[in-house]
């Protein structure tokens, strides 16, 4: 890691300068007054400098407050972008502005660097779930079948399942192990949206996202009636949601349906911050905001993602008894991912 200059946290602007910072306001301008983006600038400025300092990396996910996003990521993107991503950098530090499954995510894959999760409160309902316990007595219930988890889990029950998947693959990873049946653990919305779409015999678990849970298929035929919006709806929203909806992806098949779409209106059933962060990509698309966010991305911010790269803390650490076969879980993804691609 690189020596630490004495300046290191105080508001240095060397590598932010105001005009880059009136620049990204484009980015923002109809989401926040420029006088909130200005507050935000001497913040800005000292976790670019400290990026520097420690050879850092931000990575955000598609929830993150428009200011992260916008503000100090290098990548955004959606759980498997990010957990790409943080494996290819070649920077010795990696800060996760997301959840805490993403950063164990990170960890795993990129076991040399530092992974840095500003709040360790930012957790996530679906991660908890689910235990290692659970996997292995449903193992026990239903011998042969193999383990698929969603990356939305810890390291301890990715270390008891064969292989995980995201949102964007979960269809593609549980067809390319050719059984006929198959444990999905923990969302049951994504594993009926699965079930729905395949042969395969899908075991599900009782996990929800408390946030996609929320939006219900009345609400949906309201939007409609009212605006005459494209609908899309992620996966972890329930059965009634998914099929009122006119495209269920993941974050990421969101962004690129809307690209095909090039919609007037558009209404993303999903964490409400995605659509602030897509919306500047997106100028002719008018997005309406059915606002529900998910407390534990909120917890991430500017202060506390300047203060974990001055203290370098709170580091993401795996158990050593769980690490090897969790990282074997995730890395066979990456193998489907690439196969089913290549
Ligand atoms: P993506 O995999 O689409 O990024 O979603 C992660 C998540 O937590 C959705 O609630
Ligand atoms: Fe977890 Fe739901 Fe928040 Fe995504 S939106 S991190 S699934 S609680």
């Amino acid at each position: 890691m690189r020596a630490l200059a004495p300046s290191l946290g105080t508001m240095t602007r060397l590598d932010y300068t105001r005009d880059e910072h009136s620049r990204r306001y484009g980015r923002v301008a109809r989401l926040m007054p420029e006088m909130e983006w200005d507050a935000h600038f001497d913040t800005v400025c000292a976790i670019e400098a400290l990026k520097r300092e420690r050879n850092a990396i931000v990575l955000a996910h598609n929830y993150q407050r428009p200011e992260i996003f916008h503000g100090v990521a290098d990548v955004q993107g959606d759980s498997l972008a990010l957990a790409g991503a943080a494996a290819r950098s070649r920077a010795d530090v990696v800060v996760m502005c997301g959840v805490h499954f993403m950063a164990e995510t990170a960890k795993l894959l990129a076991p040399q660097k530092t992974v840095l999760l500003p709040d360790t409160r930012a957790g996530c309902s679906l991660a908890d779930a689910i235990t290692a316990d659970d996997v292995r007595a449903l193992r026990a219930a239903h011998p042969g079948a193999p383990v698929v988890c969603y990356v939305n889990t810890s390291a301890a029950v990715k270390a008891v399942s064969d292989v995980c998947c995201t949102s964007a693959n979960a269809l593609e990873i549980i067809e390319s192990l050719g059984e006929p049946e198959v444990i999905f653990v923990p969302d049951q919305f994504l594993a009926a949206w699965v079930a729905k779409h395949t042969r395969v015999r899908i075991i599900p678990w009782a996990g929800r996202c408390e946030v996609h849970e929320r939006f219900t298929a009345a609400e949906i035929e309201d939007y409609r009636r009212d605006t005459q919006a494209f609908v899309l709806a992620h996966p972890e929203c329930s059965p009634e949601v998914q099929s009122a909806a006119d495209y269920v992806g993941s974050t990421s098949g969101m962004i690129a349906a809307l690209r095909q779409a090039r919609p007037a209106r558009a209404v993303l059933i999903t964490e409400c911050s995605m659509a602030d962060n897509v919306s500047s990509a997106f100028p002719e698309t008018e997005f309406l905001r059915p606002c529900n966010l998910c407390p534990h991305m909120q917890r991430i911010t500017l202060t506390g993602i300047h203060a974990a790269l001055r203290d370098l803390s709170p580091v993401i650490e795996i158990e050593r008894s769980v690490a090897p076969a969790a990282r074997a879980c995730v890395q066979r993804m990456f193998e489907q991912t690439y196969r089913l691609t290549a």
